[in-house]
């Protein structure tokens, strides 16, 4: 499909989920424009479903209730999965029509009409885990004059940060536009101090692919788990590390450098959920002297 059907590319989302969008959403109707790219018309209620169970395989979860944020829930679809293996949630969505679908469909979890780009307000350690369905990529367009995208990706993954438990993990399935909004978003994760990777089933089926970025917030590194319907692991993973493994190599030593004890402060600020700026190569530079 060309871009320009994308709903980001039509209208910002409150405005793209209006009461007649949210409504056609769960009511198995043909709506402007559906998730499973390919789909010529729209099993809307499976294909979330679907998507958010595999989500939550993703997450891993412990085997007893946990505490889950849906960021971008929607009329609850995703959340409707969360409920049925045990668990509570929290959803947060942009779109007053999709929550009030929510509503009427009685789901469990509690709503919040909020826009993740000004980021998430909980308070610090709320979650044990995050899921997103079909959101993410929202973030990625600037809907308002004020809008810069990176900085919003970026407010989001450190409030997110905040929120989560030490150890906590967070699934996005999205759909990113290009391989520049992919990269944008994995590198505003980790400044913002999540590890992870990607995880893609049916990496070779142009109709079945689907992609889930998988991120911790501290603790144990852990593995990515393979994706679906590849024999070759590795090409179905994609690991990112960040600057956080190196900064903690040196835990407990004198940073050597100036540009190594910018880094660290930058590091530990970002720990406590502060805003900061990304580094570069100008970071922590020795400057010429001045006269
Ligand atoms: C494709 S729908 C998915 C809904 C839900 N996850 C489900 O499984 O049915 C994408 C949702 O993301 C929400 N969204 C988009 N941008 C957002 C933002 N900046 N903040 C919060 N929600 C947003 C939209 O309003 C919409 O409800």
């Amino acid at each position: 499909m060309a871009s320009g059907g994308r709903p980001e590319r039509l209208a910002p989302p409150e405005i793209f989920y209006n009461e007649d969008e949210a409504k056609k959403y769960t009511s198995n109707m043909e709506v402007s424009w559906n998730s499973c790219l390919f789909c010529p018309h729209t099993r809307m209620i499976e294909i979330q479903s679907q998507l958010s169970e595999r989500a939550l395989e993703i997450l891993r979860l412990p085997d007893e209730p946990c505490y889950i944020l849906d960021v971008g829930c929607g009329s609850g679809l995703s959340g409707e999965t969360v409920t049925e293996q045990g668990h509570y949630w929290v959803g947060i969505d942009i779109s007053s029509h999709m929550l009030d679908v929510a509503v009427d469909r009685e789901v469990e979890g509690d709503l919040l009409l909020g826009d993740m780009g000004y980021g998430i307000p909980f308070k610090p350690g709320t979650f044990d885990g995050v899921i997103s369905i079909s959101a993410l990529q929202w973030l990625c367009n600037a809907d308002k004059k004020y809008h810069h995208p990176p900085k919003r990706i970026l407010k989001f993954f450190t409030s997110l940060y905040a929120a989560v438990t030490r150890g906590g993990k967070a699934v996005f399935q999205l759909y990113p536009e290009n391989s520049s909004q992919l990269e944008l978003i994995t590198q505003q994760a980790m400044k913002a101090g999540w590890t992870g990777g990607l995880v893609v089933d049916y990496p070779n089926s142009t109709k079945a692919k689907k992609m889930f970025l998988c991120l911790f917030a501290g603790g144990q590194p852990q593995q990515l788990p393979k994706g679906l319907g590849e024999e070759d692991a590795a090409s179905s993973r994609i690991s990112f590390t960040d600057k956080r493994e190196k900064m903690k190599s040196m835990r407990g030593k004198n940073p050597k450098t100036n540009r190594d004890w910018i880094l660290a402060k930058k590091e530990r600020r970002r720990r406590q959920g502060k805003e900061v700026r990304g580094d570069s190569k100008y970071t922590g530079r020795k400057r010429k002297d001045r006269f």
